[in-house]
C-alpha cells in the first residue's frame, strides 16, 4: 500500500494518520468542513499528507480508514466507497448517535448496520476498540517483543488480509476476530474493548481518558475475545 484515504480527521484519524505518514505511507485526510479546515494538521504530518474532500480521500488509495460519529455515515455520498476496502473505526453510542433500535435489540452488530448504510463496501471493523490516544503509545515495529494486537472482523478475506498487512505496518499485529456478525465481542463495554489495552484496569472511570495503556500481545487478545459476552446494548449506560 502506499496510499490511505482517511475520512474523519478527529482523535482516531489523526492518530492513524500520524503512524501511516511515519511508516511511509502517503494519506489524503478528509473532515465535514473541508480540505482548508486541515491546513495546520497537514503541516504537521509533513510531506506525505495532503488534505482533500470526502470524494477524494476515498479515491486517494488502496483503502480507506472512516472515522466519523455513527450518526454522520447516512449523510456521506452515496455509492462513495463501493467496491473499496474500508477500515471502520465506528461504535455506537446512544447519546451521540441517537437510539438505534437494531442495535438495542442486538438483531444488528454496529458493523453490520454500516454494511447496510455502505453497499458495496468492503468493511473491515478495526481500530474500534482501542483509545485514541493509546494508538499511539502501543504502535511497535514488526518483531517488537512488546507489539500489541488488535482485533480485525469483516465479511470479505481480501479486505481483511489488506487491513491486517496496513495495520502491520501501522505498528500492530492483528487477529482476525470473525465476520461483522462476530464484531460484538469487542464492541463498547464487551470483554475486548478499550479497557484491555490500559496498564491499570482499575482506574477509575473519569481518569480512563488520560490513563496509561500496557502492551497487550495476541494471546491475550485471543482470550479477551473468547471471554466476551455479548452486551445487553440498550442497557449500556455510556
Ligand atoms: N476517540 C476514541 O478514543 C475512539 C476509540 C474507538 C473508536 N472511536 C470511534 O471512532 C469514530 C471516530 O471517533 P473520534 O473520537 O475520532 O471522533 P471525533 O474526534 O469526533 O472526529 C470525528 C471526525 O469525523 C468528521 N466527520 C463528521 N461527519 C462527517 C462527514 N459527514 N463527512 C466527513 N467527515 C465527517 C469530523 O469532521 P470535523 O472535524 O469537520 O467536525 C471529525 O473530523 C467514532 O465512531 C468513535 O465512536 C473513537
Amino acid at each position: 500500500m502506499s496510499t490511505l484515504g482517511i475520512i474523519g480527521s478527529g482523535n482516531i484519524g489523526s492518530a492513524v494518520a500520524r503512524l501511516a505518514v511515519a511508516a511511509g505511507i502517503d494519506v489524503v485526510i478528509a473532515n465535514s468542513r473541508g480540505p482548508q479546515s486541515l491546513a495546520d494538521l497537514v503541516q504537521e504530518l509533513g510531506p506525505r499528507a495532503g488534505a482533500g474532500t470526502v470524494e477524494q480521500a476515498a479515491g486517494a488509495g488502496e483503502a480507506t480508514l472512516l472515522s466519523i460519529p455513527l450518526s454522520a455515515y447516512s449523510s456521506l455520498p452515496a455509492g462513495l466507497l463501493e467496491g473499496k476496502t474500508v477500515l471502520d473505526t465506528g461504535n455506537y453510542y446512544p447519546h451521540r448517535d441517537g437510539r438505534i433500535a437494531e442495535l438495542d435489540s442486538g438483531k444488528l452488530t454496529t458493523s453490520e448496520l454500516v454494511q447496510q448504510l455502505l453497499p458495496g463496501a468492503l468493511l473491515v471493523k478495526a481500530f474500534n476498540n482501542i483509545l485514541a490516544h493509546h494508538i499511539p503509545q502501543l504502535a511497535r515495529p514488526a518483531g517488537a517483543p512488546d507489539r500489541s494486537a488488535l482485533p480485525i472482523a469483516g465479511d470479505d478475506s481480501g479486505a481483511k488480509v489488506w487491513a491486517a498487512e496496513l495495520i502491520g505496518r501501522l505498528g500492530y499485529d492483528t487477529l482476525d476476530a470473525g465476520t461483522l456478525a462476530d464484531s460484538w465481542h469487542f464492541e463498547p463495554e464487551a470483554g475486548a474493548y478499550t479497557q484491555i489495552y490500559l496498564a491499570d484496569p482499575d482506574v477509575p472511570a473519569e481518569q480512563i481518558m488520560q490513563a496509561p495503556a500496557a502492551p497487550l500481545p495476541a494471546d491475550k487478545l485471543r482470550a479477551a475475545l473468547a471471554a466476551s459476552h455479548r452486551v445487553d446494548v440498550a442497557a449500556r449506560v455510556f
